[in-house]
């Protein structure tokens, strides 16, 4: 619980240092924190605490897309806000990292820890973006880019289409699973029909199998067991790149303890037997998981 009162009076144009801290209190927190190497340029707690305390209520998620030190994370979740951030330097590691597990496990006693009666609790994930996948060449054609090996592709084409990623001694093709029975095959290679033919008896009736390859056949199409895709077109047609909005829909992000179900689109499983996918089962994207 916030001391702060809303009544009015905390919304005032001017927020005076003695209100809501200075930035020598951000570097007091800092040199709490992290002795050797504090961060150069940290907010106050205080301030972040009248900002949310304003601007958001409890369990709202809040976004700092340019973390620093990670003020606005550690100050939310004291404040009982869930919280992004997002930082691309070093110290998402060096500083924000062990920041928040002190908060977290509630050896942080500075900033507004006494203010908001901290005492420790919940936890986070960490994501490490992965490089893109698409990249033009010199033509202007969309190609998968050279940072990805195969097993990052396969891994990258599971999650676009909603399969977990769990590639198998059983079989080469088998590197993701939709459902007991629906499987998804990622190859950069150019399947003939013979190829398509021999990989769908294999496959057998009772199961299906998407496969993304550079190209096939058009004859495979007529395989029952098989959907084919073309990568990158198939990817290109289900996301969007180079745009400047992303429309990141923040309120329906997958949290990990609810694992919803969603119906996967026919695009997405070739089963038309309404196949089930879990999403939020998937491996996180190459990235590690802390
Ligand atoms: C001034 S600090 C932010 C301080 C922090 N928001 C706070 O309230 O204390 C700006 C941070 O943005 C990070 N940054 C700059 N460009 C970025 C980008 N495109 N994506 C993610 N982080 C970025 C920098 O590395 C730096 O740590």
């Amino acid at each position: 619980m916030s001391a702060l009162k809303n009544d009015g009076t905390n919304a005032q144009t001017v927020w005076l240092w003695n209100e809501v801290g200075h930035t020598q209190d951000g570097r007091k927190e800092q040199i709490a924190l992290f002795p050797s190497s504090p961060f150069s340029t940290p907010k106050p707690e205080k301030l972040l605490e009248r900002i949310l305390y304003l601007a958001s209520e409890d369990g709202d998620l809040v976004l700092d897309s340019f973390a620093g030190s990670g003020t606005t994370g550690a100050v939310a979740h004291k404040m009982g806000r869930r919280w992004i951030m997002v930082e691309l330097g070093d110290h998402a590691q060096t500083h924000i990292v062990p920041r928040m597990q002190k908060v977290i496990d509630g050896t942080d006693k500075g900033g507004v820890s006494e203010a908001t009666n901290w005492k420790g609790g919940g936890g986070y994930r960490f994501f490490r973006l992965a490089p893109s996948l698409l990249q033009k060449d010199v033509w202007g054609n969309w190609v998968i880019s050279k940072d990805y090996n195969a097993e990052m592709l396969a891994e990258a084409m599971c999650k676009h289409f909603n399969y977990v990623y769990a590639p198998s001694d059983e079989a080469y093709w088998m590197h993701g699973q939709a459902s007991e029975n629906a499987f998804i095959y990622v190859t950069t290679a150019s399947l003939t029909f013979d190829q398509l033919r021999a990989i769908s008896d294999e496959v057998g009736a009772d199961r299906s199998l998407l496969i993304c390859c550079m190209a096939y056949e058009a004859q495979g199409e007529a395989l029952d067991n098989l959907t084919l895709k073309k990568i990158p077109r198939v990817v290109l047609d289900r996301c969007e790149w180079g745009e400047d909005d992303y429309s990141l829909r923040i309120d329906a992000l997958p949290m990990a303890e609810e694992v919803e179900e969603i119906l996967a689109d026919d695009a997405g499983t070739h089963a038309p037997k309404k196949t089930k996918a879990r999403t939020a089962a998937t491996p996180d994207l190459f990235g590690e998981e802390e």
